[in-house]
């Protein structure tokens, strides 16, 4: 029998509890894969509303969802009639569950997110929800991500809000009986904000708060107290970008040697 927590990934107190399975991401997916979408999980919900709610119209608009998992951003943004959307990931097990969603039948690619199979300038909107962390290399991430949209398109990516690091917040879920914490990178806001500027315009930040959408995630729960604890402090993070129109540096990026 498995139980499975439905405040799966909040966990307050100092990371790596002695009774948890500390595993690298990729064998974590492979195994988290498993219970991810079994129970609502309010990080993951608060994500996939500050993505859905920041969108305009994408009706005609190439759209790629990367660091997919299972497909349930994916699948919400397939029904908002983007001329094409496609979800990356890494991960076998994910995508496995993420196939088995029908809206998403022929959209779905096992891919790492530093190489991605995609032409260069050939898409309007990347998202990446819950993604960033696994990731050591921020400049990396963020030149592929330019690489593949095109000028004027734009990212939404969120994560875990930074400050959440210092609480002692880990990534983390539970699988017969086992807990297991997975490992990440963390990064400030800064780190962010500077790897991704080399590329692109910001277009905002924002603190994410759970709100009553997320409350009766918690009640279910049996969390009640938990939600009254952590309204008022931002969970998440929001990320705007925009790809320039044309190729810039930032003035407090450019490199020294460059374009003198
Ligand atoms: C916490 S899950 C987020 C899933 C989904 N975006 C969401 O919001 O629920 C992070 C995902 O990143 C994927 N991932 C990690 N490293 C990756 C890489 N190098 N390339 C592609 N996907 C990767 C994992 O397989 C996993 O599915």
């Amino acid at each position: 029998m498995r139980t499975v927590e439905a405040t799966n990934q909040i966990k307050l107190g100092h990371s790596h509890s002695p009774r948890s399975i500390v595993l690298d991401s990729k064998r974590a997916f492979e195994l988290w894969a498993e219970v991810y979408d079994d129970l609502p999980n309010p990080i993951v919900h608060r994500s996939e509303r500050a993505i859905i709610q920041g969108l305009q119209d994408i009706r005609g608009f190439r759209v790629a969802d990367l660091a997919c998992g299972t497909g349930r951003l994916l699948a919400q943004l397939s029904h908002l009639a983007p001329a094409t959307c496609v979800g990356f990931d890494l991960s076998n097990a994910m995508l496995q569950k993420a196939r088995l969603k029908e809206e998403l039948t022929g959209r779905l690619i096992r891919a790492d997110l530093h190489e991605l199979p995609v032409l260069s300038g050939s898409l309007d909107l990347v998202t990446f929800s819950l993604g960033l962390s696994y990731f050591r290399n921020l400049f990396q991430v963020a030149q592929e991500i330019q690489r593949i949209l095109k000028p004027g398109g734009r990212v939404l990516c969120t994560d875990l809000h930074p400050t959440t690091s210092e609480l002692g917040w880990t990534r983390n879920f539970t699988l017969l009986n086992n807990h297991y914490e997975v490992t990440h990178h963390p990064h400030t806001a800064q780190d962010v904000l500077q790897a991704f500027s080399m590329y692109f315009q910001l277009g905002r930040t924002l603190d994410l708060f759970f709100g009553d959408a997320e409350r009766d995630i918690f009640e279910c729960a049996g969390k009640s107290a938990l939600f009254e604890e952590l309204r008022s402090r931002a969970a998440l993070i929001l990320f705007e970008w925009t790809k320039p129109a044309a190729t810039f540096w930032a003035a407090s990026n450019k490199p020294s040697d460059s374009l003198c």
